[in-house]
């Protein structure tokens, strides 16, 4: 199998539960090396099959894969295209948030995938460095069925994901002992206890109760998008002077740290973010999900999720919002008044290399919900192997080198150089002539790619820009870039049509 067909081998998998392919081999658990290729951790899948010829060994059983997934081929292209990385198992990866140790950077963040004890329990055992609660509050919460609805690609996987979902529906009580018996049995991990009041004596009492029940820190829920009360949830974040004025309350109600966590539904973040720092923050969490409508069903034209034929606005998380939450990191991280904050990085992140890239803009802790929604628990297995295999190749010894190390090479788009250029390079080798770049070239482009009988792209360098939007979109990843930048000028003073090959 070429690379193309392993990687849509791989996607076909449905990483069953107690997948009956484990069963098939002696020594490999193929379910176990496919997720790992599955969350972009190839030399963690490649690490998983130390023996070349492993996989062979066959058990007699009548075993076999539900979509007869071509496993051996699978198997195979890895062997031959990774090589085995050693010494990466003993690597540290211990980090801490606002003072508090972990025993690495990965927690559940608020949500669904930490409301029971049970919940908790299971990640904790899985790996998890800790696990922040789903919001604790004292009001009453009733939820609307159905309350997801998703944004999906071909293969099924969740590119975002809405939800119309509140807070706990457990009372303080229960949450209470759910934090005292996490902490009892599990006291090396962190337990942040997650609060939602309505007004102060409401915010004073939960951190109270949650700083007697034991929990290391505590998230001051400013954002969640879907709160049936007014002044609550995101009209909180929203509301410098609420930020402010309940994080006070906080801070004089316990000797916890406490991370603020902020909404994505607003234009500045670093206005809230400042707020919760005066009131007494010590650390900000974010983002909290975006508002959203995923679709509409377009014969009964009710947006989805439908809850009786009528659906409202809701939080959108996963894939599609990485890119929102790693802005708002960023210009938190580098804002100067905020250089003193802890932050506790989410929004989108399944993979290692997601959270290595938030770690990059400054967070020491990362914390996940959907990825979690969607493939469960033991995505922790994925994000340790891949983060340890990284540091190892990259001889980073601590998670701390790390964080922040992307904030300097970002500058505003005024301070970017605009005097060179950046050629595309076609490499004829992998090209099938297929001329999409030249389709996109032409009507969204500059025009600057020829595209003859030949169907091979030649480049006419007196015209193109270097936008390399044909390199974003060659499907066949045959576009790579120019060996060096060249000066405009040059460009510019060229006296005819130039075909740049490679
Ligand atoms: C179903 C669901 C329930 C959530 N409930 C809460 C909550 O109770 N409190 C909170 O602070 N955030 C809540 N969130 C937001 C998540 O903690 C997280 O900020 C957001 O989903 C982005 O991370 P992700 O892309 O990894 O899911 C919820 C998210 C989802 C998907």
């Amino acid at each position: 199998m070429n690379e193309l067909e392993c990687k849509l081998e791989v996607h076909k998998c449905a990483l069953c539960h107690d997948a009956p392919c484990k069963k098939i081999y002696k020594n490999i658990n193929p379910e176990r090396i496919i997720r790992a290729l599955r969350l972009e951790n190839k030399k963690g899948a490649r690490s998983l099959l130390q023996n070349k010829n492993q996989w062979y060994e066959k058990k007699n059983c009548d075993e076999k894969c539900p979509l007869n997934i071509n496993i051996d081929g699978i198997i195979e292209n890895l062997v031959h295209t990774e090589e085995i990385v050693e010494g990466f198992e003993t690597m540290d990866i211990r980090s801490e948030i606002c003072g508090v140790k972990l025993e690495n950077p990965f927690l559940l963040s608020s949500s669904i995938v930490g409301s029971t004890y049970e919940m908790c329990k299971s990640a904790l055992e899985a790996g998890w460095g800790g696990v922040c609660t789903k919001t604790i509050c004292m009001m009453p919460i009733e939820e609307s069925s159905p309350r997801f609805s998703a944004l999906k690609d071909w293969d099924e996987t969740f590119l975002g994901f809405k939800n119309i979902e509140q807070l706990s529906e457990y009372s303080v009580e229960k949450n209470m002992e759910m934090i005292r018996r996490l902490k009892k049995e599990f006291p090396n991990k962190v337990i942040i206890a997650s609060i939602m009041g309505r007004d102060e004596q409401e915010w004073e009492y939960l951190a109270k109760e949650v700083t007697q029940a034991g929990a290391d820190l505590i998230e001051l829920n400013f954002s969640c998008p879907n709160m049936k009360q007014k002044g609550t949830g995101s009209d909180v974040g929203q509301n410098k002077e609420l930020v402010e004025e309940y994080t006070r309350v906080v801070r004089k109600s316990t000797h916890l740290p406490i991370l603020a966590k902020m909404t994505p539904n607003i234009t500045d973040m670093r206005v809230p973010a400042l707020a919760a720092k005066k009131g007494g923050a010590n650390g900000i969490s974010a983002i909290n999900t975006i508002k959203s409508i995923t679709g509409i069903e377009i014969n009964s034209f009710i947006p989805e999720p439908q809850v009786n034929k009528k659906s409202s606005i809701g939080g959108y998380s996963g894939r599609a919002v990485k890119p929102i939450g790693l802005r708002y990191i960023a210009e938190m991280s580098t804002s100067e008044e905020l250089s003193d904050m802890a932050f506790s990085g989410m929004g989108g992140i399944y993979t290692w290399r997601d959270a290595l890239e938030y770690i990059l803009l400054g967070c020491s802790s990362i914390q996940i919900t959907t990825a979690i929604m969607e493939y469960g628990n033991r995505i922790i297995e994925d994000l340790i192997l891949g983060l340890k295999i990284y540091m190892k190749e990259n001889n980073y010894h601590t998670v701390k080198e790390l964080v922040g190390k992307a904030k300097s090479n970002l500058v505003n788009n005024s301070e970017l150089d605009k005097n060179t250029i950046e050629f595309p390079r076609f490499n004829y080798q992998k090209c099938i002539g297929c001329g999409r770049c030249y389709i996109s070239c032409k009507d969204g482009g500059h025009q600057a790619i020829k595209f003859d009988e030949t169907r091979k792209p030649l480049l006419d360098a007196k015209k193109c820009v270097g936008c390399q939007l044909c390199k974003l979109i060659c499907p066949q990843n045959a576009i790579e870039k120019a060996m060096k930048r060249i000066e405009k000028e040059f460009k510019n003073n060229m006296t005819q049509s130039k075909k740049i090959l490679r």
